[in-house]
């Protein structure tokens, strides 16, 4: 190639590049070790005198013209990179909108629904002393009912010469608020519980319960009835109904297990009460007087109710879920029904 063929070809090679590496190619295709120009340039020695001042000058001014050529297109390559021209037919991008866990919608709806009633919201600790969460429960060390919740014990045993554990339910609230609260009050408190039994479809090592504490002069069964049917109506349907059986918990005196009516079947039996009718759903019961001692509260003037509430037993009937380990299996498609 003479230097007019490399005049013609290598400003047009330099003006189609679309990239950077395409130019590096032109550039290596002249200017490099064995490259056209190059070559012209090597071979200038061997000539005559007279030739190397005439082809010489005109041999560097084209280098020249290339070298600024070949730095020009590569800062316009640059500078133009992200350039994408605007296609307006592509498909849009999906994205992925995340939502409320069931049980947080849930949790949330229930507080709407007492707040409606005038209670007021109480956060609570998950680690207790065995004092709160037994004790101060009348339920002393060698109390039998005990046994009703296998305990997750702390190892730091010591700490202010009290043991420590995961609370087996939401109960200690009622002994902490009591003591640094005067009546009347009405309060609910929700949170994780834990206890240390085996896991089944309906049963899990850490749950939560709501409590539910109410204290005033004059409270009664009656009032104790209403607010608990008011807030099963608002929570599942005006047709929910609700039935008392006698049970047994050392902090309240008379004890009641609460059962709803099954809002699947609306009591006439199915799978999810398994055939009863009823589902139960917490314990609960008039304040016992020991516990109004135990924080100070004159018992003979004040009287008061209490309940807790397994709330993923709620979540279930709610939302017809049938195990209770799907709740925190992080199982996406599971979540994503909500
Ligand atoms: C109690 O925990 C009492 N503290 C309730 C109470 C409060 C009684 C105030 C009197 C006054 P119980 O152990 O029954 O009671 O638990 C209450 C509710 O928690 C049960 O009705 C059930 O809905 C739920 N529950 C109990 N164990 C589990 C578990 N392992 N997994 C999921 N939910 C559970």
């Amino acid at each position: 190639m003479d230097l007019q063929e490399i005049k013609q070809s290598v400003f047009k090679e330099i003006g189609e590049a679309k990239e950077i590496k395409t130019l590096e190619k032109v550039r290596i295709k002249y200017l490099g070790r064995k490259g056209f120009l190059t070559n012209i340039l090597k071979s200038l020695k061997g000539l005559p005198l007279e030739k190397r001042r005439e082809i010489g000058p005109i041999a560097n001014e084209l280098k020249r013209e290339i070298e600024n050529a070949l730095k020009d297109k590569k800062e316009f390559l640059i500078t133009n990179a992200s350039f994408r021209p605007l296609d307006l037919s592509l498909p849009g991008k999906k994205i992925n909108l995340g939502h409320l866990h069931p049980f947080t919608a849930l949790e949330r709806q229930i507080n709407e629904i007492f707040a409606r009633m005038g209670f007021e919201i109480i956060e609570s600790d998950e680690i207790e002393t065995e004092y709160y969460n037994f004790d101060a429960l009348n339920i002393p060390a060698d109390h039998p009912a005990r046994d009703m919740w296998d305990t997750f014990w702390l190892k730091e045993k010591s700490l202010n010469k009290q043991k420590y554990l995961l609370r087996t339910h939401t109960s200690p609230v009622q002994v902490h608020y009591m003591e640094k609260h005067e009546p009347p009050f009405r309060i609910v408190s929700p949170g994780k519980v834990y206890r240390y039994e085996a896991i089944d479809a309906s049963h899990d090592i850490q749950f939560h319960q709501l409590e539910c504490l109410v204290v005033d002069e004059n409270i009664n069964f009656s009032n104790f009835k209403f607010i608990v049917l008011s807030f099963f109506q608002q929570l599942f349907s005006k047709e929910i109904k609700i039935q008392f059986v006698p049970s047994y918990f050392p902090f309240v005196e008379p004890g009641v297990q609460i059962n709803i009516s099954c809002p699947k079947c609306k009591g006439k039996g199915c799978a999810l009460c398994k055939n009863s009718g009823w589902l139960e759903i917490a314990g609960a019961g008039m304040v016992h007087p020991k516990v109004f001692e135990y924080v100070g509260y004159n018992p003979k003037q004040w009287q008061g109710f209490a309940f807790g509430l397994g709330l993923e037993r709620i979540a279930m009937i709610k939302y017809n879920i049938p195990d209770i380990r799907l709740f925190n299996s992080g199982d996406l498609r599971f979540i994503k029904q909500f």
